[in-house]
């Protein structure tokens, strides 16, 4: 009875070795937005600055990075756009047909995988 008590406990005492040394943390890669600016030139041009930042990305990692805006009261001229990760910013150009519009846009930046952030402003 006692052997085999401490048998069990001499045999948990090494599975949990094993399960304590074979816990690594993996590499996580990813991408994230940080800060958005919205600048309104004249009455018919915006320009929108996306800055990214991002963890075990390389500055050389090519990203592809757009915007879309919905609805008819501005149009993107430049989007998508071709960057390398480095970057870690863009500027986007949006001609504005409507005044004191609100306007809802998606941006995001694409490399192996894509963060999606949504945004609004007045026209
Ligand atoms: C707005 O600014 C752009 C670029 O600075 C210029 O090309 C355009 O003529 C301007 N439009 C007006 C209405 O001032
Ligand atoms: C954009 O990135 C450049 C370097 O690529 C940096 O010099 C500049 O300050 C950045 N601008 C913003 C608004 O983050």
């Amino acid at each position: 009875m006692n052997m085999n008590r401490q048998y069990i406990f001499v045999i948990a005492f090494f599975f949990s070795l094993f399960l304590v040394t074979s816990s690594t943390y993996l590499e996580v890669k990813q991408v994230v937005p940080t800060t958005f600016t919205v600048n309104k030139v004249n009455s018919s041009k915006i320009v929108v600055g996306i800055s990214w930042d991002g963890t075990n990305e390389a500055d050389d990692e090519y990203v592809l990075a757009r915007l879309k805006c919905f609805g008819d009261a501005v149009t993107v001229l430049n989007s998508p756009q071709d960057h390398v990760f480095g970057e870690r910013n863009t500027t986007y150009e949006l001609a504005v047909h409507k005044s004191n519009a609100l306007v809802r846009c998606r941006t995001g930046v694409k490399d192996i995988e894509r963060w999606l952030t949504f945004f609004y402003f007045q026209t």
